[in-house]
């Protein structure tokens, strides 16, 4: 091995530095750097000449029309193919990341087991388990699960191997952070191995044109454990959430080269494996106590799709002279917004509050017509009055308190009535259209938030 000298790699985003220094010059984080042997003549862009006979180059110059469309491949697993924009792009790499116990392996299996199912050939390798602790979970799985080719391995030179010899259409490596490669001293999970074998599967994937799999564990921030490099060098990456002790899980992805990263798929983690929602609209609301204050209804798209989520919020008074604003679940700098709305508009003034949000579920609230249902969980912490059971808030609020037209609003509350609920308040905008529902109230500022509940 010609281990030439040491670099420094940032743990935070991967960048080099020849030299030891307190902060990242890439990225600017601090304490980032960790030292790491080098192998010299390799820039970490694939398996050096030495390791493999000459490089072989991935392509030669042609003209774009020459290529094969880059047909997909679905899955066979309807809701993984929805997030996916259709299904496998051959040749791409999809980085799945997540907690620990989330169900990762479990899906990457259900993945492998669809493919197989319609006659793939998958190879599933895990440095993770045995091949009897995964051949207890294909077998709780059914189906094509068992049949599908496992390889217990942790070196990327013997996976690469094992895939040249099947020819799979699918590679499965469960996870990036257990994988060595024999050109690097450093052990597994180190940042300089995450990026050398990552790199080592993705040179693969592109010359044979397999569709990779790659399993990556989040830290409890929620950042990939290892660089974030890995996030630019692959195509795709979803990530897997939900609460571990709810069987609810919640599948998008933060970035797609060959498709949306709007759609989200929801599954429910049961005795034998993952089972798609396929009608998700209530799963959000359950052991939901209406008559506790600070808790609304917010009925946001997730991608394509309606969903009904709860809101919660608690305000207290400020210990200390800069009050906290903890959000999970939503931005905050929205929040602050909608704070801030809500005092100089609504005339309540949180302004020596702690303010605490929580979305229910494990779910994040990105869709703007999320803002009414958090802005009626504030007032209703703050008034300690609790909103009217059973109706859903959908609006976007604007600078000036007004409640603004929201898309797919009748969708929206349709949705909400499919989950059980008696109605929804609703921007104006969407009288026309809703004009003869008994459980539709309009309102045009959200000042008329606090009339509401003050009223009941
Ligand atoms: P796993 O896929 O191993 O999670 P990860 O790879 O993300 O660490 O599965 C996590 C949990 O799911 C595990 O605690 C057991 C549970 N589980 C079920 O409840 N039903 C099942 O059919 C399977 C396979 C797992
Ligand atoms: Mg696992």
């Amino acid at each position: 091995m010609a281990v030439a000298r040491t670099v420094f790699f940032c743990t935070t985003c991967g960048g080099e530095s020849l030299r030891w220094e307190g902060r990242c010059p890439t990225c600017g984080e601090w304490n980032s750097l960790v030292e790491t042997p080098r192998v010299e003549g390799h820039r970490g862009r694939g398996p050096a000449a030495d390791a493999r006979g000459p490089v072989r180059p991935l392509d030669a110059p042609a003209p774009l029309s020459s290529a094969s469309a880059a047909a997909r491949r679905p899955v066979g697993y309807g809701e993984l193919d929805r997030v996916l924009g259709g299904g496998l792009v051959p040749g791409s790499v999809l980085l799945l990341g997540g907690m620990p116990g989330i169900g990762k392996s479990t899906l990457l299996l259900h993945a492998a087991a669809g493919v197989r199912e319609r006659g793939g050939s998958v190879l599933y390798v895990s440095g993770e388990e045995s091949r009897g602790q995964v051949a207890v979970r294909a077998s709780r799985l059914g189906g094509a699960a068992v049949e599908v080719t496992f390889l217990a391995a942790t070196g990327v030179e013997e996976i690469v191997a094992a895939a040249e010899e099947v020819g799979p259409e699918l590679l499965c490596v469960d996870s990036v952070q257990t994988l060595v490669s024999g050109r690097l001293p450093s052990g597994p999970g180190s940042v300089a191995q995450v990026r050398e074998c990552a790199a080592g599967l993705q040179e693969y994937a592109k010359r044979s044109g397999t569709a990779t799999f790659l399993v990556g564990h989040v830290t409890k921030g929620g950042a990939l454990a290892g660089p974030r490099a890995l996030e630019h060098l692959v195509d795709v990456v979803l990530h897997f959430e939900g609460q571990r002790s709810l069987e609810c899980r919640v599948l998008r992805a933060t970035k797609n080269r060959f498709g949306s990263v709007e759609e989200v798929a929801v599954f429910r983690m049961t005795g034998t494996g993952l089972e798609p929602v396929l009608d998700p609209s209530g799963l959000f609301l359950t052991d939901r106590s209406p008559e506790v204050s600070g808790s609304a209804i917010a009925v946001p798209l997730q991608g394509t799709r309606p969903l009904v989520a709860e809101v919660q919020a608690l305000t207290s008074r400020a210990r200390f002279s800069a009050p906290q604003r903890v959000a999970t679940g939503f931005a905050p700098r929205r929040l602050a917004v909608l704070l801030a709305v809500l005092e100089r508009r609504a005339r309540l003034d949180l302004g020596g509050r702690d303010v605490f949000l929580n979305v229910v579920g494990g779910l994040r609230l990105v869709d703007p017509a999320a803002d009414l249902a958090v802005a009626a969980a504030l007032v209703s912490a703050e008034l300690d009055r609790p909103t009217p059971p059973g109706l859903a808030f959908i609006g976007e609020v604007g600078l000036g308190g007004e409640v603004k037209a929201v898309a797919n609003g009748e969708e929206r509350f349709r949705t909400a009535l499919r989950a059980g609920l008696e109605g929804a308040v609703l921007p104006v905008a969407s009288r026309e259209a809703l004009r003869s529902e008994a459980g539709a109230h309009f309102i045009a500022h959200v000042r008329e938030v606090l009339d509401l509940l003050e009223e009941g």
